[in-house]
């Protein structure tokens, strides 16, 4: 039988990076909605405010606190302020990162670190500052990294983001084995969320967009995400369900996800030339 949700995660302590906006302000509202306390932190502390206070006013407990993923002592004293005040967390999900568009040999050199820095290293912080009193708490808890469907795929334009993806996917799939090492009676879960596209903040502008093709392929996906991408609400409810099911696999768009690891399996066991998959090739006419 399926485990609600509200089952697995209501009357826990949910710890949200990057919920100021997009996924993890709406995983921090259907988080709250489940019952959970919410400790939403995000870099820009007034939009994590804006998502506390919403949940606040909506009946739910949530907590707004600053923190920059990609700073190592910043994310050990948050994580040491969040069991001071709040107690054990049950679910912490490792989700602030960024996009970074262009060719990879125009963009800057600290916007490379940036991406790198967010998406990589602050995935593998937020559970190195957590996870020892996760563990310590003997309690069932839940880790979850957002990885993406990029962490499958190929594409130009994108390479950093690509990059940090494949290795936040690599990450969790041998924390997922670290975990199972350990010798425990309460289960640690450790998900790979991968949402396909959903409408979020994500592909705004940047001051760090160099160069036509950056700006054109950002405007390209942003339009993408307009038209194509998926409603967040719905998103994050079918990521918090496959979540209290334990599952490591967790897909806002299933089907995508299937058609991303096929054609990875494909190419590695063809050994085959990187190639763009064809119903990408008209977003980039204008880097040609
Ligand atoms: N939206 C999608 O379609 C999609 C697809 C695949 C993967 N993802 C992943 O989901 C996650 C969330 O993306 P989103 O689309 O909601 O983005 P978003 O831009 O809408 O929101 C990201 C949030 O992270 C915060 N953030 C950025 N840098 C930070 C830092 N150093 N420390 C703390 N917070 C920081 C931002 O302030 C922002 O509030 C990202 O890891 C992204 O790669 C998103």
């Amino acid at each position: 039988m399926e485990r609600d949700a509200a089952e697995a995660f209501g009357g826990g302590l949910a710890v949200i990076t990057g919920a100021g906006a997009g996924i993890g302000a709406g995983l921090a509202r259907r988080a709250a909605t489940l019952g959970m306390t919410v400790v939403a932190a995000d870099i820009a502390l007034d939009r994590a405010a804006d998502v506390a206070a919403l949940i606040e006013a909506q009946g739910g407990v949530a907590h707004a606190m600053k923190v920059d993923v990609a700073r190592a002592e910043e994310m050990d004293s948050f994580a040491a302020e969040v069991h001071r005040r709040f107690g054990p967390v049950r679910l912490l999900i490792n989700n602030a990162g960024i996009e970074t568009v262009g060719f990879a040999w125009e963009i800057p050199a600290d916007r490379w670190d940036a991406t790198l820095d967010i998406n990589i290293h602050g995935v593998v912080h937020g559970v190195r500052a957590f996870l020892p009193r996760m563990i310590a708490s003997g309690e069932e808890c839940w880790v979850a990294n957002l990885s993406s469907v990029g962490g499958f795929g190929q594409m130009p334009i994108q390479t950093s983001y690509i990059m940090s993806k494949h290795a936040v996917q690599a990450f969790t799939e041998c924390l997922a084995l670290e975990v199972g090492l350990l010798d425990r009676d309460t289960p640690i879960h450790v998900c790979s969320v991968i949402p396909g596209m959903v409408r979020t903040r994500i592909f705004e502008a940047t001051e760090a967009d160099r160069g036509d093709v950056a700006v054109a392929h950002r405007t390209a996906m942003r339009e993408a995400m307009a038209a194509n991408g998926m409603d967040l609400d719905k998103a994050c409810e079918r990521i918090m369900d496959q979540m209290a099911q334990g599952k490591f696999w967790v897909s806002t768009q299933p089907r995508m996800t299937q058609m991303f690891v096929e054609r990875r399996a494909a190419f590695l066991n063809a050994q085959a030339e990187p190639a763009l998959a064809p119903e990408l090739e008209p977003m980039f006419a204008h880097a040609r």
